[in-house]
């Protein structure tokens, strides 16, 4: 069943929070429905525009579909991820539940200019908007942003962007990063920053992007079987997003964890099995270590058993 985000958040606000899974392929979306539908867990279906470039939008939305069928306890929703406008366009007729208008690049008055348009034509259509205030490091996809030109969201700012465009969550930028090197410089989540936001905005949704935990287990496997990931790979701990939710974290994006396990499962059966050139077999471990890491982020953001209680 899909959702609105609002719904979500309503629900969730300083009590557990909501994982938001970028999907790429069929085999990320099987395991997204399914571990949602085992876990009782409400989740958010997210898409960037790198995924519709690869796969394409109408096929992403095709098996998007399909999955809300062959999982019909599911409790999603369907969210455009680091949109641009052209994007935002297309994802409104498309009826996604939500979309993110990425403008947090530009200056703060382009910003809030650019978000306030977006909002004006998504909340026509009772689609709900995600902004972003504060740059974030890392790299997705194909952004690539180096640590010197990230800066933290700056709370009051916060509260004057979310007031001019009327935008129904925001992601801010308190430490974490895009991709598999997460805290270089050994900062961790900004915990403080969080408050001081949630204080100008209290009861506000707000976003992290950059969640991914970034297991050292499967780094090691991944280089163990012919990978070369630096050693310093590291990523957000449970512990740090169990805290966020506190401070009005609702909504949790991951992407490499299940980026890392797709490289991990391929890597391993191709080395050890080097006769086979089947997809099949190896699709579908990747599809069941999806599900099992995606079951324990629900268990880790407190969202086991949530579904059924939201519906
Ligand atoms: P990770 O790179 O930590 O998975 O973050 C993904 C993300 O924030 C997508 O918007």
């Amino acid at each position: 069943m899909m959702i609105s985000p609002k719904i979500l958040f309503k629900n969730c606000y300083g009590k557990y929070a909501i994982a938001a899974v970028n999907v790429f392929t069929m085999e990320q979306i099987h395991g997204l429905f399914s571990a949602a539908e085992y876990s009782d867990s409400p989740v958010i279906v997210q898409i960037t525009p790198a995924a519709r470039n690869y796969a394409h939008a109408e096929m992403l939305m095709g098996m998007v579909q399909a999955a809300a069928k062959i999982y019909p306890k599911t409790v999603f929703a369907l969210h455009l991820d680091h949109g641009i406008e052209d994007h935002v366009i297309d994802a409104i007729n498309k009826n996604y539940s939500s979309v993110m208008i990425d403008a947090s690049h530009d200056d703060f008055e382009t910003n809030v200019r650019r978000t306030k348009a977006v909002v004006d034509k998504a909340h026509k259509k009772n689609i709900v908007v995600e902004a972003e205030l504060g740059v974030l490091s890392g790299v997705e996809d194909d952004i690539d942003i180096d640590a010197s030109h990230a800066f933290y969201t700056n709370a009051s700012q916060a509260k004057e962007f979310v007031d001019r465009t009327g935008c129904d969550s925001l992601a801010v930028a308190v430490g974490t990063s895009h991709g598999a090197y997460k805290f270089s410089e050994g900062k961790g989540l900004q915990l403080r920053i969080l408050k001081e936001i949630q204080d100008q905005l209290p009861g506000y949704p707000l976003v992290l992007h950059g969640s991914s935990s970034v297991n050292k287990k499967d780094v090691i496997e991944i280089n163990h079987f012919g990978g070369k990931l630096a050693e310093n790979a590291s990523g957000v701990t449970d512990e740090e997003l169990r805290n966020a939710i506190g401070y009005g974290i609702c909504k949790v994006n991951i992407a490499t964890d299940i980026r890392l396990l797709w490289a991990k499962v391929h890597r391993k059966f191709f080395i050890e099995q080097p006769e086979l050139f089947d997809p099949v077999l190896p699709g579908k471990e990747y599809m069941k270590v999806c599900k099992e890491l995606l079951i324990n982020k629900f268990e880790v953001l407190g969202a086991t058993g949530k579904a059924s209680l939201i519906i």
